[in-house]
């Protein structure tokens, strides 16, 4: 199981907050997965990217979505790989109808949503289970710390900020770290390629490489 994109959060029913995650990672990776042989379901937020062939696809909404979707889908999985970039907060609330534009300043009340990696870490039993991070400073102090935050059995953290690493890039530029504390950077290649990569270092791990 694989997610992408980003998440939405509503503000009313014509704004919301959101990211600039563009979901060619995890489509990379839902390809990558697929040729390899394997089954694949690509859970995503809103992308402007094509639907792929050959691979079911759930397409979700917002954070809560995701986490649904992703508990839902999780007893089919073995291996699950969190490159969608979901919303870390939400509005607080609603509003059912459009909001009208005043004269005064606005404040949005922020509160955070669940972090769908963390809540699955925390139960995973036997899946293996991958997550993203996306920093623009200090890389792998982050990405360790959120490797074992999450119980995580692989990060594979990137720049963002950069021109050919991160959100809306072809490209990408990343590091994976392991629980062991092992680290191994990849080079700088097109996304699809750095999928097939990922996608083998997971496979030599689970033992299902051949
Ligand atoms: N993630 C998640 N649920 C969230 C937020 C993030 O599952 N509500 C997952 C992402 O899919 C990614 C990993 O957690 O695989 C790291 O996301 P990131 O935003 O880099 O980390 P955070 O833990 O949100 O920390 P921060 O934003 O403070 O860097």
């Amino acid at each position: 199981m694989i997610t992408a994109g980003p998440t939405r959060e509503f503000i009313d029913p014509v704004r919301f907050i959101s990211n600039p995650s563009s979901g060619k990672m995890g489509y990379a990776l839902a390809g990558a997965a697929s040729r390899a042989g394997h089954e694949v379901t690509l859970i995503a937020g809103p992308t402007a990217l094509k639907e792929p062939e050959k691979i079911r696809f759930i397409r979700i909404l917002s954070a809560s979505d995701m986490l649904k979707m992703v508990i839902k889908e999780l007893p089919s999985a073995d291996i699950l790989i969190m490159a969608a970039a979901v919303c870390d907060y939400r509005p607080a609330s609603r509003a059912g109808k459009k909001m009208k534009k005043t004269a005064e300043a606005l404040t949005l009340e922020l509160v955070p949503t669940i972090d769908v990696l963390k809540k699955i870490g925390e139960k995973k039993q036997d899946k293996f289970v991958v997550g993203f991070a996306a920093e623009t400073d200090n890389l792998i102090e982050n990405a360790r710390q959120k490797l074992e935050k999450k119980n995580l059995d692989m990060i594979i953290v990137n720049l963002v900020g950069v021109d050919d690493a991160g959100f809306e890039s072809d490209t990408n530029k990343v590091t994976i770290i392991y629980p062991d504390g092992k680290i191994e950077n990849l080079p700088a290649a097109s996304k699809k390629i750095v999928a097939e990569e990922i996608i083998q270092k997971i496979l030599v791990k689970i033992g299902k490489d051949t």
